[in-house]
């Protein structure tokens, strides 16, 4: 349970609010690189953190993102001509390059009056990188730290699928959502034997490895025993399962500040999947969400898949809104609910959306009763509203400046009940914190 004051801190992050503030010392994806597919193509409109931007790709292919007013008297250039290295207004045809600089102004004389105010007159324009197929931009003060190393954007291109999801709830009960491990056992379970379950849930990629103990395990055991280590970038959430005789079956995810969140289900070889929760304004986010495989490309069959919806990827339409929604109940079958799966609603990335959209537009964490279970969520909002009041006091997020703290793995371990979390982890992944990067710079 969170006061209200509490939780209007976790969920507000608009310019002014200190969570606002928090966001906009990292990163932000702000759309896809594919929504903006080759130069002088359609600009697009975006609401990022509850702020309007303009994006446009210009003419040497360099993406822009600027605010959508020209500065001369106010027209929006989303109505622009994208042409030869700018974005151009076309109610009196100043033009503008991917930096805000004014790079034409023909209702003034030229010279260097004209200059001077050229000059001066400057659109907003946000620092921008692409990389893993999405557009990132900084909207803090200062100088923009680096990128955070996801392990995703390190990858070559043919190892990892990108794709996004419009949510339509605030961004912390979502990001929640993809905390929360111990919901596997009762939303997204099939009610057909564990045979049928595995072949079921297999095509959700929730238990990867098809092996049928796995639903055996979590259907079995809907009461996991949590254990959380904290590290530089965020949180490791390991949730352990009685396995067959003394093992425990441990589905290990991973919270990275400040609104990424690595899921528990890839064995070591199977691929990896992560979301990042990007709030548009505080009753709705899109989610960002990524697939990759370190050791191996996606094969066509298995793009295939995420693109008709699979794992974390939903299936949606062309403006990336899953066709399974609040507006239409998630096309919930009680039918099918009575007979075949817990919820009626086809697709795990629509079970969570259904769920979460359920709690509210902004969940009311006032009136919650937390058990154990939900350790990992309560661990998660104390760190991150730490760290928003650590900031509302003058210190800077020390994660946002370590890059290499984010080059994490989570996933899933079958081990013997006597070893602890930290042991797991340094047996399925070489680090207690899941930490590749750590065992690259020591090989090399
Ligand atoms: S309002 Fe844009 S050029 Fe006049
Ligand atoms: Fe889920």
């Amino acid at each position: 349970m969170l006061t209200a004051e509490d939780n209007q801190l976790l969920t507000e992050t608009g310019p002014d609010a200190p969570m606002g503030r928090l966001f906009r010392r990292f990163w932000t994806p702000a759309l896809l690189s594919g929504e903006l597919p080759g130069p002088d193509c359609t600009p697009v409109r975006l609401q990022v953190l509850g702020e309007d931007y303009l994006a446009f790709r210009d003419t040497q292919g360099r993406v822009g993102v600027v605010e959508p007013h020209c500065p001369h008297r106010g027209a929006d250039l989303f109505f622009g001509r994208n042409e030869q290295e700018g974005i151009r207004c076309v109610y009196h045809g100043w033009k503008f390059d991917v930096h805000g600089r004014c790079v034409d102004m023909p209702t003034l004389e030229p010279g260097t009056q004209r200059d001077r105010i050229c000059e001066k007159t400057r659109l907003n324009a946000l620092p921008v990188r692409e990389a893993g197929g999405i557009v990132w931009v900084y909207m803090g003060p200062g100088e923009a730290p680096p990128l955070p190393e996801l392990e995703f954007l390190t990858v070559p291109e043919s190892h990892r699928y990108v794709s996004k999801k419009l949510q339509e709830c605030n961004w912390a009960q979502a990001c929640e959502g993809g905390l929360d491990t111990a919901h596997f056992s009762f939303l997204h379970m099939s009610l057909e034997d564990d045979e049928h379950s595995t072949a079921a849930m297999g095509q959700s990629a929730l238990v990867a490895s098809g092996n049928p103990a796995l639903i055996r395990w979590v259907r079995n055991d809907g009461r996991p025993r949590f254990t959380i280590l904290e590290h530089p970038a965020g949180l490791v959430i390991g949730g352990a399962r009685k396995a067959d005789a003394d093992d425990l079956y441990w589905r290990i995810s991973q919270f990275l500040l400040p609104n990424h969140g690595l899921t528990p289900a890839a064995f070591a070889g199977e691929n990896y999947h992560g979301q990042t929760w990007v709030p548009i304004d505080d009753h709705s986010c899109w989610i960002y969400c990524y697939t990759w495989n370190p050791e191996r490309p996606l094969t066509d069959a298995e793009r295939a898949k995420f693109r008709g919806g699979h794992a974390v990827h939903a299936e949606t339409d062309a403006n990336h809104v899953p066709l399974r929604n609040r507006s239409n109940l998630y096309l919930l079958d009680r039918q099918e609910q009575k007979q075949r799966s817990f919820t009626g609603v086809r697709g795990v990335s629509e079970q969570d959306a259904c769920i979460q959209d359920s709690q509210g537009r902004i969940a009311n964490r006032t009136r919650e009763h937390l058990g154990p279970t939900d350790i990992g969520i309560v661990r998660f909002r104390r760190r991150i509203l730490e760290a928003a009041r650590d900031l509302a006091a003058g210190n800077a997020p020390p994660a946002a400046m370590q890059p290499a703290a984010y080059h994490v793995r989570s996933g899933s371990a079958i081990a013997p009940s006597s070893q602890t979390l930290e042991e797991v982890m340094v047996n399925r992944f070489g680090h207690p914190h899941g930490w590749v990067a750590h065992q690259e710079k020591e090989t090399a």
